[in-house]
């Protein structure tokens, strides 16, 4: 989550007495009250004999595991901290009530404590991380300024609010994906029931992005090909082609396995968080037209977001790996978004007429179009991306399961024919198999 999670699988809520659950958000934060065993502790990690140091042995294992795998890094993000402070200093005001979902460590409540707010309210789900931000704002003499509410964020009322509805709502959480932490839900929510109306929301809004590469060094890590004179593709059967992974479970900064754009980047969701506007879902699908930059081969889609300041955009954080080179906590708590992509409708292609469970390379060529075919979780946050080519006429070539007719090659799912002559002709299927064996 952040940055390793994604929305599923999660723990069932916590029943009470009754019960009846205690929680009614679609996702919790790792460690989050509502969801943590209590029992299980990070030091019933271990066996007995190992040391686990008292700060952190009777803790939740989940809260410990999280925060090492990716807040300090967050909070050494220096030019996130800088976007959200330069965001804040545009519009706070000695009258300012704000309220924060998820404030961690405390860092972006202190920050608007200390540009002036009139008060703030820190919501945090965990108690250890509650307890933590207390202990730093305190420490930072902003203890008067902050009011801290161990809850989810969907579990607090507007009573709960020492100086009533707020006039600015800020939050961090933000996952690998812009929407993986459920930012657009618990904003949604926040803004109907903490919020005056017509209050500032930050960050005002966001893009998630797909953009298709080329990396060899990606590629080494996976697809099997042969080595001295042996013939590993068949091994290929294996390969996952639908999974959005996290550059970090690749073990990698991408810009140092080296790559190249072969699209554009493609925005697929944009969000308003202060109106709550969204085009993730439904539909469950949908389709851009790209141009393919450079011949070579699609080895990837990589997913990457930016978020707004404000309405005018005067700020803007992103994780485009172009923006990151520097920035390397960024890359080690956010990074990317990567799935393996081939050339599906040829291997399904060959599946289905010579029975042969292969992965065809998608070999491109310089400035012929394709369609993403982009599939959104009825959640509207997990995404696939698939790829096709386009026939003479310029319609998708598309592959149904069931059947491949000529009829499937002429629905060009509403498109007017901006196209190529990039069928599937000889730069795939038979062709690419070739080159794989
Ligand atoms: C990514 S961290 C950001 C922490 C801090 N705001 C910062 O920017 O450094 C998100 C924090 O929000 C908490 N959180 C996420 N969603 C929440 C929600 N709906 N209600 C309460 N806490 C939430 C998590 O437990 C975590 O501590």
């Amino acid at each position: 989550m952040k940055k390793n999670f994604t929305k599923a699988p999660q723990p069932p809520p916590v029943l009470d007495a009754s019960g009846m659950s205690r929680g009614t958000a679609s996702w919790y934060p790792p460690g989050a009250d509502v969801v943590q065993d209590q029992r299980q502790t990070f030091a019933s990690e271990f066996e007995e004999h190992f040391h686990v140091p008292s700060r952190i042995a009777e803790m939740n294992h989940e809260l410990i595991s999280t925060v090492n795998d990716f807040h300090f890094a967050m909070m050494n993000d220096c030019p996130r901290n800088e976007f959200y402070y330069n965001a804040l200093k545009a519009v706070v005001k000695p009258t300012s009530v704000i309220v924060e979902i998820g404030t961690g460590s405390g860092l972006l409540a202190m920050i608007a404590a200390k540009l002036g707010a009139k008060h703030v309210t820190a919501i945090e789900a965990n108690k250890s991380l509650a307890m933590v931000a207390r202990r730093n704002m305190d420490a930072n003499g902003l203890g008067d300024k902050i009011t801290i509410i161990n809850k989810m964020s969907t579990d607090v009322t507007a009573k709960e609010l020492k100086y009533g509805k707020a006039d600015i709502l800020v939050s961090e959480i933000l996952g690998t994906l812009l929407l993986s932490e459920s930012a657009l839900e618990f904003n949604n929510d926040a803004r109907k029931r903490l919020l005056k109306k017509g209050a500032i929301v930050i960050p005002h809004g966001g893009v998630q992005h797909v953009t298709l590469v080329e990396s060899e060094r990606l590629d080494v890590i996976t697809t099997a090909r042969n080595w001295k004179g042996m013939d590993f593709t068949a091994f290929n059967s294996l390969r996952d082609t639908s999974s959005l992974i996290f550059t970090k479970q690749v073990g990698c900064r991408f810009h140092n396995l080296g790559y190249n754009n072969m699209s554009a980047r493609v925005p697929i969701i944009e969000c308003n968080f202060a109106t709550g506007q969204c085009n993730a879902a439904p539909p469950l699908e949908r389709r851009m037209r790209a141009q393919i930059k450079r011949t070579g081969t699609v080895h990837a889609a990589l997913y990457s977001w930016e978020v707004y300041s404000d309405p005018k955009k005067t700020q803007k954080m992103t994780t485009h790996v172009e923006d990151t080179v520097d920035n390397f906590p960024r890359d080690m708590q956010w990074g990317q978004g990567v799935q393996v992509v081939d050339d599906y409708v040829a291997s399904e292609r060959v599946a289905s007429e010579a029975e042969r469970r292969v992965s065809v390379p998608l070999t491109v060529k310089k400035g012929e179009w394709v369609d993403l075919v982009v599939r959104y979780a009825s959640d509207g946050v997990l995404i696939q991306c698939l790829v096709e080519r386009l026939d003479k006429a310029g319609a998708p070539i598309s592959w149904k399961s069931e059947d491949f007719s000529d009829e499937d090659r002429s629905d060009n799912g509403g498109y007017s024919g901006e196209g190529s002559d990039g069928d599937l002709g000889d730069e795939s299927g038979d062709e690419a198999l070739r080159d794989l064996d």
